[in-house]
């Protein structure tokens, strides 16, 4: 399977993520909105790759939704790869983006560009994502020198959770909103091609929106964004626990699930499955009374 990017094969790059900037005159007058989900295994990428997801983020909120954390920090930089080369075999057209997990560079920049090589080298990541604004902009120069597109991601930043005392909107008084303004200014200056909103107030998001020349992608950040990411276990109903108010649910999965469980234990303990249809036959020529001596 090919993913490499060619003019015309439909596959989403990052110089095609940079055109969809509201406000760039393009051919487009007006770009679409970018749209990105979390991805962690092999068939829900293949599914939002084949629905026309632009963008499939590897997050490391696999730690809280697939694994059963209750926070990211304990994801690992394997349990990342791992899941990010399951997204890879299921992608074709959408940009694929793997998290750097909390700890992967946070010390030395130098071992942060060899994690990042590694999402790009070993499981075929596109770019990287990491958290935070200021501080990171050494980091994120290195990584895009190093030819590793970057993701930032400001605001309710998950990695953070200890520092911020929970899970909480971030940037809801002015001081607080200039800094999350510079933050993004800084984010761009640094070299990233776009960066995740989250979790801020929705008048906030618009003006950083306006101001940056990079799209932002919005969680739980207002409409005026230049594009929206979500996390597939919430869209799908399939998240357990506190429903942050932005977290839309398209469907029922959760449900479904738990209904198809129930009806096969019943039909497992009613011995309705598996039918004769379902088994497998011996030869017809083996007579009956051959086959119950056997067993
Ligand atoms: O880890 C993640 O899923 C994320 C998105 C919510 C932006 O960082």
């Amino acid at each position: 399977m090919s993913v490499v990017a060619s003019a015309g094969n439909g596959k989403i790059t990052v110089p095609s993520i940079l055109e969809r900037k509201s406000g760039v005159p393009s051919q487009n007058s007006s770009p679409t909105k970018i749209t990105c989900l979390t991805a962690y295994d092999y068939p829900t990428a293949r599914l939002l790759d084949e629905a026309g997801v632009d963008i499939l983020l590897v997050g490391d909120s696999l730690g809280m939704v697939v694994l059963g954390y209750e926070s990211t920090l304990p994801v690992t930089m394997e349990e990342m790869l791992q899941c990010t080369r399951a997204v890879r075999r299921g992608t074709r057209h959408a940009l694929l983006v793997a998290d750097m997990p909390y700890g992967s560079y946070h010390d030395d920049p130098a071992e942060a560009v060899r994690h990042a090589i590694r999402f790009v080298k070993e499981a075929g990541a596109e770019a990287v994502k990491i958290e935070g604004g200021e501080r990171r902009m050494e980091l994120i120069a290195r990584l895009v020198d190093a030819e590793i597109p970057v993701m930032g991601h400001i605001g309710l930043t998950p990695q953070s959770v200890n520092a911020f005392g929970g899970f909480r909107v971030q940037g809801k008084s002015e001081e607080a909103g200039e800094q999350l303004l510079r933050d993004a200014r800084a984010v761009e200056a640094a070299g990233a091609f776009s960066i995740v909103l989250e979790s801020i107030p929705r008048e906030l998001a618009a003006r950083i929106t306006a101001k940056l020349k990079i799209p932002t992608i919005g969680i739980g950040a207002g409409p005026d964004c230049d594009g929206q990411v979500l996390v597939i276990h919430d869209l799908v109903g399939l998240s357990f626990g506190h429903k942050p108010k932005f977290a839309r649910r398209y469907a029922n999965v959760g449900e479904i699930i738990s209904r198809a469980a129930a009806e096969y234990c019943r039909d497992v303990q009613q011995g309705i499955f598996p039918s004769d249809e379902e088994s497998y036959h011996a030869r017809v020529e083996q007579p009956a009374a051959l086959i119950a001596q056997r067993k």
